[in-house]
């Protein structure tokens, strides 16, 4: 494994699905030994900087075995493209949002977080929804977390 590796998740409003994704990942990358792996998240927006996760994030997350209670939100600055190696986006929006703040040369690579590990498709935003969505988006990011467990050894 190339050393360091920080990975930072990626939402619009990192109460939802970055929080949950971080979760996934500091779980399934502690199963596997891999504590040196510095995982974080930030949401492109500022709407709920400070806030914790969203509660039907916190309770899904809950239900999995993983406590998200303690994350807060915050938002991209651009010292994040200097210090993460690997910017991963929940959907498609938020990739093109960290692309046009990015800097032109260097810093951390942008992929979507699911293609990055090795997965299909966006993660869809669940906060207009209900508890159903919250479910699928967690099986999506423990399925990319668990995939990039084997991605982070290969390297
Ligand atoms: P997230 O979900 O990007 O997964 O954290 C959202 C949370 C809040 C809002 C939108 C999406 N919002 O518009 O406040």
């Amino acid at each position: 494994m190339v050393e360091p590796q920080r990975l930072l998740v990626i939402c619009l409003g990192n109460i939802c699905r970055s929080p949950m994704a971080e979760g996934a990942l500091r779980a399934r990358l502690r199963e596997a030994g891999l504590s040196q792996v510095e995982v974080d998240s930030a949401g492109t927006g500022d709407w709920h900087v400070g806030h914790p996760p969203d509660s039907r994030a916190i309770a899904t997350a809950r239900r999995h075995g993983v406590d998200i209670g303690g994350l807060r939100a915050r938002q991209l600055s651009a010292r994040d493209f200097a210090y993460f190696d690997w910017l991963l986006c929940a959907d498609h929006a938020n990739l093109r949002d960290v692309q046009a703040l990015a800097p032109r040369a260097g810093g951390g690579r942008s992929a979507l977080f699911m293609e990055w590990a090795g997965l299909a498709g966006p993660i869809p935003d669940p906060y207009t929804g209900d508890e159903s969505h919250f479910e699928q988006v967690w099986v999506q990011v423990d399925a990319a977390a668990r995939a990039a467990v084997a991605r982070l050894r290969a390297d």
